[in-house]
């Protein structure tokens, strides 16, 4: 079915979404022109994120926005400055709560992502790594024969991390229900990148020559990455995170058939072992310029696929169907733009996505030096818009 959609706002403002503009703090309100499935009754007692992801019938889409922490928030750098480590930012209770709940004090976003990092469980799995300024992530001893992948031991993230349990359970209860705190692995591609490349790359060639000369070695990896992710998730869930997101940011340099190869099967054994024991826990995909792989994404079992931005949503949605939940997909650049304009991109991705299980939110990362003025109008043109 065909969907028609009309944005109109209430004849007291001055917003018209053919010809845009916006005064604050009216409500932009999204009408659709045709159903698209029955309506369900709405979970008041619910985050909104958890009921849209469920397909019931909310009032505007959720919204949060991926590294949402980070140093574009002036707060995040002066406790920087005291705390210059990553690994110490990222792995202690009180800072790990303090910077996740940066965002959430002053843009109230739908979603409380854990303010972390898909490496931190590698030192649990005798991997040790860095996160430098300026340079990066940094693995201390890449990965590249069997030997090596043997002594990548089996993570028990309670052991290891027992600092991301906590931070999830007082940010349950700092966050109160009034959005969803969400939680976040590495999917098992991704992750082995940064350990074969030893760190962030360009052309993937060590991954490559690993996947294309040992595919064993590679998928001996992958299934430790597999088993010990999966444990990561649960374990997160468990201690309060209400829907976590996989990762599989570099999934999108393989080709079709090599991500069959390579992740898919890892990414389906994820989630089939976490819908075994955690059948209620909403997953969300995320891989970067993942066009080309789109229905493959859905194919992983996933409740939601996040999209970037070199995807249409209409035509992202369409190719996805209505059963599964849909991510994204403004243009983390329009941040750069005006407000006129980062208005405009809200309102023509919520109406291309439908009334209907679409969490709003960027194409990927917010990139440092996003004004933090735009940022919060993003959310304020978001939380004021109406289906
Ligand atoms: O979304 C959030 O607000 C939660 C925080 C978060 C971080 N990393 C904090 C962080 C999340 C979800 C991640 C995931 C992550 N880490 C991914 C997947 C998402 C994506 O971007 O595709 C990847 C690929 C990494 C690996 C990584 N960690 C990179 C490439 C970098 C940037 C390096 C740099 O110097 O800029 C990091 C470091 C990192 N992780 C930062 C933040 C806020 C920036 C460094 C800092 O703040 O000191």
């Amino acid at each position: 079915m065909s969907i028609m959609y009309s944005c109109s706002v209430p004849s007291f403002t001055s917003i018209s979404v053919s010809n845009f503009t916006y005064r604050r703090p009216h409500r932009i309100i999204c009408s659709a022109g045709a159903p698209v499935a029955e309506r369900k009754a709405v979970n008041t007692t619910e985050p909104l994120l958890l009921n849209a992801v469920r397909g019931e019938d909310v009032e505007r889409p959720p919204v949060w926005l991926m590294r949402q922490a980070g140093r574009y928030m002036k707060s995040y750098q002066t406790l920087c400055e005291k705390h210059p480590s990553f690994r110490e930012r990222s792995e202690n209770v009180d800072l790990v709560v303090e910077i996740s709940l940066q965002p959430w004090k002053v843009f109230k976003p739908d979603g409380v992502i854990l303010f972390s990092d898909i490496l931190t469980p590698l030192p649990g799995m005798n991997i040790p790594f860095d996160i430098v300024k300026g340079k990066g992530p940094i693995i201390f001893d890449p990965i590249s024969t069997a030997a090596q992948v043997d002594q990548v031991r089996e993570f028990t993230p309670e052991e290891w991390v027992p600092y991301v349990g906590e931070a999830l359970s007082i940010l349950r209860k700092e966050v109160n229900n009034e959005a969803a705190v969400l939680g976040f692995v590495g999917a098992p591609f991704t992750l082995a990148s940064y350990v074969v490349e030893g760190g962030s790359s360009k052309n993937f060639t060590k991954i490559k020559t690993l996947a294309f000369s040992q595919p064993k070695v590679l998928h001996a990896l992958l299934e430790k990455f597999t088993t010990s992710m999966a444990k990561y998730i649960k374990y997160q869930a468990d201690n309060g995170a209400q829907a976590v997101q996989i990762f599989d940011s570099w999934a999108t340099e393989l080709s079709p058939a090599d991500f069959e190869e390579f992740s898919l099967p890892y990414l389906k054994a994820i989630v089939d072992s976490v819908k075994e024991t955690h059948p209620d826990l909403p997953l969300i995909l995320y891989a970067s310029g993942s066009g080309g792989l789109l229905e493959r994404l859905a194919l992983t079992g996933v409740d939601v696929v996040s999209l970037d931005w070199t995807v249409d949503m209409a035509e992202g949605r369409k190719r996805l169907g209505s059963e599964i939940a849909v991510q994204g997909n403004v243009d983390p650049g329009v941040l750069f733009g005006s407000k006129e304009f980062i208005s405009k991109r809200i309102i023509d991705t919520v109406k291309k996505a439908g009334n209907k299980k679409h969490i709003l939110n960027l194409g990927h990362g917010i990139k440092v030096g996003t004004p933090e003025e735009n940022v919060a109008h993003f959310f304020e043109v978001a939380k004021g818009l109406s289906y």
